[in-house]
């Protein structure tokens, strides 16, 4: 993959920041990336710690060696494949900027959809204090959102790997949520008691099949944890152990939100049947293909 334009241009530093924008906008580009002026603009702000805003405005402003050495470092890693959000460490979910490393998943825009049903859900059901809890909660972007939606609402969020929940505490902490959202490093839900306790339970747990490895983009596969994309050989396989420990744990009328591979979704609907679930809504993410599964018990 071409890294610069040429080696003459690599060994000056642009003039001026319009001139480094241009020559990373080039780099970029030429490596694949989909919108390589934002890239280069946000990668810019990141290295000299400024808004992007202040990027804008200072298009004639003189750059050091220093700062376009800086600089020249980072556009360098996002065109080796590191996703952007590595780089800068953040990413936008529901409003809020969450932290995001290696450790975790970078938040999609289409887990904003299950959020968004628990929030409308948690509001009609006018319970006081509704308990919930966030299963593979990665960043915390659910649990953390949620809470901040729901203001009387109070849980847990749980992982099985430790280094995710150092992530997510820094996400619960940042964003005023740490009283009402504990942290729990377990399988599945095996630190709870097998009594119904939880008016949500809310899950994106890894859903990829192994076999479905070679279909995903070589920028998630090679950098996004695995441990939070490969759900078994059949990408359901968690599910089956996760659901009968669900229905165990949620309250009569309570809202189990799952997030799933759109392909799965029959076997998603047996496994929950089998589990002594019922659907009650399936939602469609913007591309149209369902995304969110919305259950609550059969009995309930
Ligand atoms: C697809 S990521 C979702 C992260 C976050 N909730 C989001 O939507 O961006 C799945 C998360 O589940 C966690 N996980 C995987 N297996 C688990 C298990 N058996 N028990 C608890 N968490 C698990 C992974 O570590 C990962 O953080």
């Amino acid at each position: 993959m071409p890294v610069m334009s040429s080696e003459s241009e690599d060994r000056t530093s642009p003039a001026n920041v319009r001139a480094a924008l241009l020559r990373a906008a080039r780099m970029l580009a030429e490596a694949g990336d989909s919108a390589p002026r934002l890239t280069a603009e946000v990668l810019l702000g990141h290295a000299l710690g400024w808004e992007r805003v202040r990027v804008l405005s200072s298009l004639p402003q003189p750059l050091s060696r220093q700062q376009w050495d800086q600089y020249a470092a980072l556009v360098q890693r996002r065109v080796s494949g590191v996703p952007l959000q590595y780089i800068t460490g953040r990413q936008e979910f529901y409003g809020l900027s969450f932290m995001v490393s290696p450790a975790v998943l970078i938040p999609r825009p289409e887990t904003e959809l299950l959020v968004e049903r628990a929030v409308i859900l948690a509001r009609e059901g006018g319970a006081d204090a509704p308990r919930f809890v966030d299963v593979g909660t990665g960043s915390g972007c659910v649990a953390v959102a949620f809470a901040r939606q729901v203001s009387y609402a109070g849980g847990f969020a749980v992982d099985i790997s430790p280094a995710a929940l150092a992530v997510a505490r820094e996400n619960v902490v940042r964003h005023g949520t740490d009283q009402r959202i504990h942290l729990v490093c377990c399988d599945l839900l095996e630190a709870f008691r097998a009594v119904p306790t939880f008016d949500f339970i809310l899950c994106n747990l890894p859903y990829v099949s192994s076999s479905d490895a070679g279909r995903l983009d070589r920028t998630v596969v090679d950098h996004e944890p695995h441990l939070a994309l490969f759900g078994g050989e059949s990408g359901t396989e968690i599910y089956a152990r996760f659901l009968p420990q669900a229905r165990l744990r949620l309250r009569a009328r309570g809202h189990l939100l799952i997030e799933f591979d759109p392909a799965r979704l029959e076997i998603l609907r047996r496994l929950l049947t089998a589990s002594g679930f019922i659907v009650e809504s399936i939602l469609e993410d913007l591309q149209g293909l369902p995304r969110c599964i919305v259950a609550g018990k059969s009995d309930g």
